[in-house]
């Protein structure tokens, strides 16, 4: 009960940010120093720090900039009557006008590249300066379970709202596991397995890819989800630049009975969210120029959908279309590999 409660007071410190801990410290000696710990940290002190990768051209974006220069086209034609300006707060009525056949596509074109799509490089405090490039949403499920969605935004055209999030699960004011999203599918870890600069859980996110790993390196990804010995498909992480996503994000609460979502604070807009179409360009067919496909993995693939697809109401800390969903208790893959094998052949 006692755990129940701070807990919510921690979700609430989590809104509004300054709250912090003055009401709950009165109780610290009746309890173990590990709920306070992180009953008083609140969510945002346990969230994720990304590191991008050195040479990664494509560095977290602006949200509110990526709509601002795109145009909603259904089957590559504009759509009649849309909004203009397109904006973050109106975005949501394209869905009478097409909803998820809609693509927010570049007014540059797909293959120009723009200045726009490479985003900022996160500065010395991992701020994304002038870009809001990251959407927490957190949802209460019963039983004490809380879930926090980390969405990262990549401008990168096609890969608007890549599917790269993490998800921390939290029993009683207890981070348990969390989940990094690799390409189509993706790793849970048991949360103390994975690992931290103070308290919060460290990401990789792939060079010119769409995966988070739990260390530096080469990462294969030919069967997403299976570390094979030699790599085929290879993700590139490394220690180039460290994002604190919590310093530039839109923070939302989810209600998972009513599928609505609420700011935390006035000033930040909420209607894109429940925006039906999709953040990039429609997929290239496979005979246009310049596309590349590799294992099925196409280069101009279309863009993802937004948060509100990636399973906010989730039973596991994987989405269910992984199917079981297995908690590494450690960052050794290759000793969990068996398991992980065993897991896909189930799948096929
Ligand atoms: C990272 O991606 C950039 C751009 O695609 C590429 O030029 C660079 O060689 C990559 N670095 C590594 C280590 O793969
Ligand atoms: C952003 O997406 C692009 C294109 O898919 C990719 O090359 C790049 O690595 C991504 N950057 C980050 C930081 O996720």
């Amino acid at each position: 009960m006692w755990a129940a409660r701070q807990w919510h007071r921690a979700i609430a410190g989590f809104a509004l940010f300054s709250l912090g801990g003055s009401t709950i410290r009165g109780t610290h000696a009746a309890v173990p120093d590990y709920v306070v710990k992180y009953a008083d940290a609140g969510l945002n002190a346990l969230a994720p720090l990304v590191w991008t990768h050195s040479q990664d051209p494509y560095q977290p974006a602006d949200i509110a900039a990526q709509v601002a220069h795109s145009i909603p086209q259904v089957k590559y034609k504009p759509v009649a009557g849309a909004p203009s300006p397109l904006t973050l707060n109106n975005l949501d009525q394209l869905n009478a006008l097409g909803g998820k056949d809609i693509f927010l596509t570049s007014s540059e074109g797909i293959r120009a590249l723009p200045d726009w799509f490479k985003g900022v490089r996160p500065n010395s405090d991992g701020k994304t300066e002038g870009a809001i490039s990251s959407t927490i949403v957190v949802t209460e499920r019963e039983d004490g379970v809380v879930d926090a969605f980390y969405f990262y935004f990549n401008a990168s055209n096609p890969e608007k709202w890549h599917r790269e999030h993490n998800m921390i699960r939290f029993k009683n004011g207890q981070p348990q596991a969390i989940w990094y999203s690799q390409h189509a599918g993706g790793r849970a870890f048991a949360w103390d397995a994975v690992n931290k600069r103070g308290l919060r859980p460290v990401a990789f996110s792939a060079n010119g890819s769409h995966a988070l790993y739990t260390t530096e390196g080469t990462h294969d990804h030919t069967i997403p989800g299976v570390s094979l010995p030699i790599g085929l498909l290879t993700d590139k992480c490394n220690e180039g630049f460290l994002w604190d996503p919590t310093l530039s994000t839109y923070s939302f609460r989810y209600d998972r009975a009513s599928q609505e979502f609420s700011a935390y604070d006035a000033d930040t807009p909420v209607n894109w969210l429940n925006f039906d179409g999709q953040w990039g360009d429609e997929q290239l067919p496979d005979d246009a120029e310049g596309q590349v496909i590799l294992f099925g993995q196409r280069k101009y693939a279309s863009g993802p959908n937004g948060p509100k697809f990636k399973e906010l109401d989730r039973k596991n800390v994987c989405p269910s279309k992984i199917g079981p969903c297995f908690i590494r208790r450690s960052l050794n893959l290759q000793e969990e590999e068996e398991q992980e094998l065993k897991r896909v052949v189930e799948l096929l």
